[in-house]
């Protein structure tokens, strides 16, 4: 049985079987953040790039933790900088299998820096994500490209994560565009609404994508854990 529970903004709790997996841990100072569920220890955290809305607690909670930061080489190398000890850094086309896990890094079109002098921080990336018997695909920050076809031909994406709130990323029309190239069998919206240069009306957009027969959208309330059925399609 996998769980996944949406913390606000980019930020998602993936916990399968043996192993969870927590992304993009942007929590303190997040306007929409949930506090992780009582209990939770991620095994894994996995980070897209080093921008703050992303990056977040990730050093205080792998310290408190111990968990496996799993990042872009360069963003990785501040990670060790800053006293971290357990990192596997990758790079885009690269994977990483831990505790029967397998991060897939992939490539997402943005920028990355990290830390209050905004440092060189290395590629901006996404994550396929191969938990259990599901397949989660999390944009990161990008916006759509045509190598999106590529992602969809490989994997076979039970849940996609994408952004929708424009400004820093792509918009709905162009997240619609990127469900025709990765085809997942369902979509939820992130990074959408926190601030407001990325407000969005999530309703109109969740309505479009099920118009066009695009995926099956998958509303997730924040800090609301749910299960995700296993066994992908048939
Ligand atoms: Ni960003
Ligand atoms: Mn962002």
């Amino acid at each position: 049985m996998t769980d996944i529970t949406w913390l606000g903004h980019a930020a998602f709790l993936v916990e399968g079987t043996s192993t969870s997996i927590l992304i993009d841990p942007f929590l303190s100072g997040n306007p929409s953040a949930n506090e992780l569920p009582e209990g939770v220890r991620p095994d894994v955290i996995a980070v897209t790039h080093g921008h703050q809305d992303h990056f977040g607690d990730c050093l205080e909670l792998a310290r408190r933790f111990d968990s496996t930061v799993v990042a872009v080489a360069e963003l990785g190398a501040y990670c060790e900088s800053q006293g971290l000890t357990k990192v596997v850094r990758l790079n885009i086309g690269g994977a990483a299998d831990i505790d029967g896990v397998r991060l897939h890094c992939v490539p997402a079109v943005h920028s990355s820096s990290v830390g209050p002098n905004r440092d060189y921080a290395g590629a901006p990336c996404g994550f396929v994500i191969a938990i259990d018997d599901l397949t989660i695909y999390h944009a990161g920050d990008t916006d759509v490209f045509t190598d999106m076809s590529l992602i969809g031909r490989r994997f076979d994406i039970d849940l996609a994560l994408l952004p929708i709130g424009g400004t820093f990323t792509m918009d709905p029309d162009a997240a619609l565009m990127a469900l025709e190239l990765l085809r997942p069998a369902e979509v939820t919206a992130m990074h959408f609404d926190t601030f407001p240069p990325i407000r969005q009306d999530v309703g109109a957009f969740a309505d479009a994508v099920a118009k066009q027969g695009l995926a099956d959208y998958r509303p997730m309330d924040q800090g609301t854990r749910t299960t995700l059925s296993g066994g992908g399609r048939t």
